[in-house]
């Protein structure tokens, strides 16, 4: 086995390391340490060797998750639940706007480097979330005034930090949540600055400006409520298609559809609505990835094994729905632990009962739905 050496990565990282405790972990969590049980520092003596043995087996289709960076620092038990279950990583913020760009000349790359390193040290692959969404923009982008102004932000954004991460980040979400919640005919995109001032045109600016910088990177559309069973899905779902059909007619290029997979929790899933959706984008030449799957339980029961038996059910018949058209080229869970989820800052429930939506519990227990990723990741 190949041990990056930790000069090498320190030297190649130590301009933008800033936060010294978030290195010492990220250079720490390395495989050996756990194959071979060799740490040295008490702080780290939670982590039982033999933890990478179990990954030597590499599932079929890879399974990660999206990573809290404040949660790899301070919670010991995270980055170890990470290395025991994942094969991917996706920073759950680190690469937004908000967090790389405080102001325009700023390219605050420390944390997603961290993230970059733990990958890289664990055998993992990071992907990249994302580089263009209405959301999740400092005040200064939302300021943006003209037609011009958006392009060249657009474009010295994507070039920077595309080129990066060019050859390291191997797929993008260059384009998060371009479909309107209720899409119309006349109106079927999410209004966002980038809608404002440059039209629909951001989607191809964006997509053939990150394939200029790194040709060999897997583009994808990222974007969420494709299996729930009613018309808003259906309009989504169409929407979403028609836009896919004007990018390919303009010869725009894109590889990939991310499916969310927020799954409302008290909605069935709309199998057969889901696996036509996706054999269309399959017919299309598209691969699919499940991006940010977890299982929205607002409105479930409270009793944990009836939730759990329920959240394991719909998050079957979400991928078996999708795997039925094609085999997703990854599946990755919005978190892994209910102890760090975004789900409750949304969704709370009425009852105040702590929310469920991920595959381990909030004690590093795994739950039904780690057992139904498992399998279905499994399979050849
Ligand atoms: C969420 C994060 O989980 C939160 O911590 C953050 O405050 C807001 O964004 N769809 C996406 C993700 O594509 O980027 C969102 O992540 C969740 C919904």
């Amino acid at each position: 086995m190949r041990i990056p050496s930790i000069a090498a990565i320190m030297l190649r990282l130590a301009e933008d390391w800033r936060d010294a405790a978030t290195l010492k972990r990220a250079l720490f969590m390395r495989r050996r340490d756990f194959v071979l049980g060799a740490l040295g520092t008490s702080a780290l003596s939670y982590i039982k060797p033999g933890l990478a043995l179990a990954q030597s087996k590499r599932p079929a289709i890879p399974y990660g998750a999206a990573i809290r960076d404040g949660a790899m620092v301070d919670d010991p038990f995270y980055p170890q639940a990470i290395i025991k279950y994942c094969q991917q990583v996706v920073g759950e913020g680190n690469l937004k706007w908000i967090t790389l760009r405080p102001d325009r000349e700023t390219f605050a790359f420390a944390e997603a480097d961290a993230l970059m390193a733990f990958a890289d040290a664990n055998g993992m692959e990071m992907r990249g979330h994302n580089l263009v969404w209405y959301a999740g923009n400092p005040d200064w982008v939302e300021a943006i005034g003209s037609a011009e102004e958006a392009k060249t932000e657009l474009v010295h954004h994507i070039e920077t930090v595309v080129g990066r991460y060019k050859g390291k980040i191997r797929s993008w979400d260059v384009i998060n949540e371009p479909i309107a919640d209720q899409p119309r005919a006349e109106a079927p995109y999410r209004d966002s600055i980038w809608l404002k001032h440059l039209g629909p045109d951001y989607l191809d600016l964006a997509l053939r400006t990150t394939a200029a910088v790194d040709p060999e990177v897997q583009l994808v559309i990222n974007d969420f409520d494709f299996e729930q069973p009613n018309d808003k899905t259906r309009a989504r779902r169409k929407a979403f298609l028609d836009m896919v059909r004007g990018l390919q007619s303009r010869d725009v290029p894109l590889h990939a559809i991310g499916l969310q997979g927020h799954i409302q929790g008290e909605l069935g899933i709309d199998k057969p609505g889901l696996t036509a959706f996706v054999a269309e984008l399959a017919a299309m030449g598209l691969s699919v990835l499940v991006t940010e799957l977890d299982v929205i339980d607002k409105m479930l029961p409270g009793p944990e094994i009836e939730r759990d038996g329920i959240i394991a059910q719909r998050a079957k018949d979400y991928l078996d729905a999708i795997g039925a058209a094609k085999r997703p080229d990854a599946v990755l869970t919005w978190g892994i632990t209910d102890k760090h989820t975004w789900v409750p800052v949304w969704f709370s429930r009425d009852d105040g009962l702590p929310n469920r939506p991920l595959p381990l519990d909030a004690d590093y227990k795994p739950k039904p739905m780690m057992q139904v990723i498992e399998d279905f990741c499994a399979e050849q």
